[in-house]
């Protein structure tokens, strides 16, 4: 193993601010101080005063390994997601086959180990009949059990109360919900097709998939964790009436939590007519005034964790005209950088991008020795440049599918440098290969 130094860096940590060196040895911080230029390391990086903070943990992914590879795979994306400083992922059941038993999901660890770049861990599918599977669970085995409470990209739809109940009743560990209706966006879909014919415009996105079908589904999830004491986290919310759900504080000490995913936070409804199925996603991308709800949802820790949702599909697939083409935008290369341009408009802090993207998951996840930088803990951080602006182009993308909504877009901010248990994975304009340190996480509980 290597050592690592960096020196002259702004480090972003715990809601302060301030200069310092980090040391870090054999994967591990080791030492946070004013000067530690006395230390002898392999590599020394003089971040000039860039932003350090820990490497974002992304809560939601989707990766494609096993069978839909054609649109992405551990390998390609978690390239991508440490070039947009992410350094640790959990990676969602929708795959083919579905990871629906334990057997699936070790498979997925086996996948993951030695191609990963950055850490991995997984989600334990829900259906409408594996609650056994859920039930007998280890809790070291996955990052939570994941519910499609609608109807989404593959079919893992759960519609059965019984079965909800039973879900809600028994999970041994964390349960995430994608909540959206799915009886009231059939009926919606029914009326846009009566009133376009096969050619509903992607404006309709957000009415088929819509607020009231966000909050039928959100309240029957939270009524069922209030009912069953289970511990629930929300996916992606997307609308300012489901925000009522849901209570401030610290995430430590709920019972339930909300995320919400960059693309709800920076794009509205407005952007459709340029971005057209790019960024046609599930649950929609809405109103300002639900954008501008989620921000201030944000800030006031309501929402306790921002997330990607990650989610490739091919180019071919998204030039279909709307109904037909799936769901879900590639996010994880840019997924700081835009959070940055909120925090350029004046919209977000710093302090705050980091508690929701690497702070609160780990806690919330119960993720061992990472999410924070300190002493003794894995050494996964990111440098953040402020100062250096980036143009997406299809020739920078990492994807696999090798696009992104974003082309065209600059940002303000890049991602400098990247570090994965004591590893600098990537660097701004290195082209050597990059090395593959990725490890499974460990939760405590
Ligand atoms: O837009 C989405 N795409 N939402 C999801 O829930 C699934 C995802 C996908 O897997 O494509």
């Amino acid at each position: 193993m290597s050592s690592l130094l960096i020196v002259n860096a702004t480090v972003v940590n715990e809601g302060e601010k301030f200069p310092a060196d980090v040391y870090c040895r054999d994967g591990r911080i080791e030492e946070i101080g004013a000067a530690l230029t006395h230390r002898q390391a392999d590599t020394v990086i003089d971040a000039k005063g860039k932003l350090l903070m820990p490497g974002m943990i992304d809560g939601q992914v989707h990766f494609r390994e096993p069978g839909l590879t054609q649109k992405g795979d551990m390998a390609t994306e978690s390239r991508a997601a440490v070039a947009g400083g992410i350094t640790t992922f959990m990676e969602m059941p929708n795959v083919n086959p579905p990871t629906i038993n334990l057997q699936a999901l070790e498979d997925k660890y086996v996948r993951a180990d030695g191609r990963a770049a950055a850490n991995f861990a997984f989600y334990l599918g829900a259906t409408n009949d594996n609650l056994e599977d859920i039930q007998r669970l280890p809790k070291n085995k996955a990052c939570g059990v994941k519910i499609f409470m609608g109807a989404s990209t593959g079919s893992m739809l759960v519609d059965n109360v019984e079965t909800l109940e039973g879900i809600f009743a028994d999970a041994p560990i964390l349960v995430a919900t994608h909540c959206e209706d799915t009886p009231t966006i059939l009926r919606n879909e029914e009326l846009a097709r009566q009133q376009y014919g096969d050619d509903v415009p992607i404006a309709m996105h957000p009415k088929i998939r819509s607020e009231e079908a966000c909050y039928l589904s959100s309240s029957l999830a939270v009524s069922l964790a209030k009912r069953f004491g289970t511990k629930l986290h929300v996916l992606h919310l997307t609308t300012a009436k489901e925000l009522e759900l849901f209570a401030p504080g610290d995430v430590a000490d709920k019972q339930i939590s909300l995320e919400v995913c960059v693309h709800h936070l920076f794009l509205s409804e407005e952007d459709y007519e340029a971005k057209g199925n790019g960024i046609k996603c599930n649950p929609a991308i809405k109103r300002t005034e639900d954008r501008a709800a989620l921000l201030a949802a944000v800030n006031n820790d309501v929402v306790d964790v921002i997330a990607t949702d990650h989610a490739p599909h091919l180019a071919e697939e998204k030039a279909w005209p709307f109904m037909q083409a799936p769901a879900g935008l590639p996010l994880v290369q840019h997924a700081l950088p835009i959070l940055f341009e909120l925090y350029s408009d004046g919209l977000l802090t710093i302090e705050t991008i980091v508690e929701k993207t690497s702070h609160n998951v780990a806690k919330r996840f119960n993720v061992v020795d990472r999410g924070y930088i300190r002493e003794g803990y894995w050494a996964d951080l990111v440098l953040i440049d402020t100062e250096r602006p980036q143009l997406v182009t299809a020739d920078n993308v990492l994807y696999k599918c090798g696009w992104s909504p974003f082309e065209g877009d600059s940002f303000r901010t890049s991602v400098d440098t990247t570090i994965v248990n004591g590893e600098v994975v990537y660097q701004y304009g290195r082209s050597e290969p990059m090395p593959i340190v990725g490890r499974r996480v460990d939760f405590s509980q």
